[in-house]
């Protein structure tokens, strides 16, 4: 039985729980007005909302409803574009926005569009974007254009549309950082007491009655989070079948600081990643960084297990967190109570995630294992860190090649043996520790173990740089493909290797 609030209705069902909100919305409830576009994530005409209660507070995120669970929707707040229509028939402002600017023509995209921008209207945490951390309403227009970067637009122009999010820059006097149960000049008041409702839902699904006959459950166990690769890859048997939802179990997220060590939870999303303090504290350049992975809603979607099982040669995640030189925590059977009720009391073990890739899609993991955090060392002195990727077109797009790094350089210089110390001078620009990762130029994304050992305790120089990259030559092996040719792809992670280096040392001779 899943339990949800769609836009001011209360649902309950025990419609399978793999059934795409897409189709729920559309086939069970007749609200037409989400659109099927690619289903693939790609186009942004399916795009809604889920509020989930954080800190007392609803915070909405934009999704696309094609590759959406339906037991993702448990204990939350679900929002079609017939669910921000003001009451008295009038346009929210988003919407007067579009009308304005002449934001519309054929209007199949349009829905996504107002949704995404609605969205970012509402969104009441703190906001990244490359100045600055902002707070509430729409006046960040740098944001307000990125949350619709997963918006595809076939008729009208994005001109129009870039300038409706403009005008949404100048906020309505009653906008900014809204409280639960105030209200919102965005969307309906119907929405001021979604967070009380909300308290009093179930927020895990619970099993289906078995005399309803469905759903099937496979032989092997599945493991579905955010969706936007099982939905891509296999919709129809994720439909189907009965999968392990982990997208919403607690246990399984949150970002920790350890002390001397960092703790992802494997259902954290790149979009968590990005708005927590913890991550931005260590790494000043990651909505540089973590904007160049896919788009707005599938940040909101795209777990970091989801990355690493689904193990693409050029999964951005994966490669960012090999630069770190981060380990997997991994649980087995028997769980102590399921999901619903945790993780805890399961058989744990961690691995070096650069051990986790065997194979093309192969990994040192047993079927019915899940991935329960990622870890890291806690950078502490002179840290450096990049991360590079190209690909065919800038944004919400899958890399040609993609390449990190993680430095720490000598505060102190390296123990320098007692007879050469008259002849050492500074060793401050010296290595201590290197981790260099790169996707798109082997089977498996690439730990460069050869590479990362030989920087160790050398010069930062033009020298070391040309000596590691021949290295990186001799530790890779791309195939010419859709992406680009061997040759190409060689002359990619070469050129960005150097990026690295120009982006951590922008004095550099
Ligand atoms: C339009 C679009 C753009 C994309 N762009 C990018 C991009 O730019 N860069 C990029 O790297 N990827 C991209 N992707 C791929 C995808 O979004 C990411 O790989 C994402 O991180 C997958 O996470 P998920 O939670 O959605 O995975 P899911 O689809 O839920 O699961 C993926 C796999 O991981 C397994 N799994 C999930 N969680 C666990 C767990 N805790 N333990 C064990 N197994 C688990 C599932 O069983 C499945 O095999 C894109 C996808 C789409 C649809
Ligand atoms: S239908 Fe295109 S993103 Fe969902
Ligand atoms: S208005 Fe027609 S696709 Fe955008």
């Amino acid at each position: 039985m899943i339990e949800f609030i769609l836009n001011n209705h209360d649902i309950t069902t025990d419609l399978p729980s793999g059934m795409t909100v897409l189709d729920f919305v559309r086939y069970r409830q007749n609200l037409k007005g989400t659109k099927i576009g690619c289903r693939e994530g790609d186009c942004g005409a399916c795009t809604i909302l889920v509020g989930e209660l954080v800190d007392e507070k609803v915070r909405y995120r934009s999704m696309t409803s094609c590759l959406m669970p339906l037991a993702n929707a448990a204990g939350k707040h679900i929002v079609t574009i017939e669910g921000i229509n003001p009451e008295d028939g009038s346009l929210t402002p988003v919407q007067q926005a579009m009308v304005d600017e002449s934001g519309t023509q054929c209007g199949f995209c349009t829905i996504g569009f107002v949704m995404s921008l609605t969205g970012h209207c509402l969104s009441s945490g703190d906001r990244v974007s490359s100045t600055h951390v902002s707070r509430g309403s729409c006046s960040d227009l740098e944001t307000a254009i990125s949350a619709i970067d997963g918006n595809i637009c076939r008729c009208t122009g994005y001109k129009s549309i870039e300038r409706a999010a403009m005008r949404l820059s100048e906020p309505p006097a009653s906008a900014g950082d809204q409280k639960a149960d105030e209200k919102s000049p965005y969307v309906p008041t119907y929405f001021s007491n979604i967070s009380s409702r909300i308290k009093s839902l179930r927020k895990a699904t619970q099993s289906i009655p078995e005399e309803t006959g469905r759903p099937l459950t496979p032989a092997v166990p599945t493991f579905v989070a955010g969706g936007t690769d099982t939905y891509v890859q296999k919709p129809d048997f994720f439909t189907e079948n009965e999968s392990d939802h982990l997208f919403y179990d607690d246990d399984l997220r949150g970002i920790r600081d350890l002390g001397d060590y960092i703790e992802i939870g494997a259902s954290t999303t790149v979009t968590d990643l990005l708005e927590t303090p913890v991550m931005n504290a260590i790494f000043p350049d990651l909505y540089k960084h973590l904007k160049l992975v896919s788009s707005t809603p599938i940040r909101n979607m795209a777990t970091l297990a989801g990355n690493f099982v689904n193990a693409s040669p050029i999964g951005d995640m994966t490669v960012w967190f090999l630069a770190l030189d981060s380990s997997i925590l991994m649980s087995s059977p028997p769980y102590e109570g399921g999901v619903a009720e945790g993780r805890g009391g399961s058989l744990t073990r961690e691995i070096p995630l650069a051990d986790f890739y065997l194979g093309y899609k192969q990994l040192a993991k047993s079927d019915d294992e899940i991935i329960t955090a990622v870890r890291f060392k806690k950078p502490f002195g002179d840290f450096r860190f990049n991360f590079e990727k190209v690909c065919k077109r800038t944004y919400l797009d899958i890399a040609s090649v993609n390449t990190a790094i993680s430095l720490k350089l000598y505060e102190e210089g390296p123990p320098v043996p007692e007879i050469l110390r008259s002849k050492v001078t500074d060793q401050r620009s010296k290595i201590e520790l290197a981790h260099v990762s790169a996707g798109g130029v082997a089977p498996i994304p690439l730990y460069l173990r050869k590479t990362s050992a030989f920087l160790i305790d050398k010069e930062v120089s033009e020298e070391t740089i040309d000596l590691a990259i021949e290295i990186i030559q001799d530790e890779i092996s791309p195939i010419s493909d859709v992406r680009g040719s061997d040759d190409y792809k060689r002359l990619l992670l070469r050129q960005l290797f150097r990026a690295h280096f120009v982006e951590m040392f922008p004095d550099m001779k």
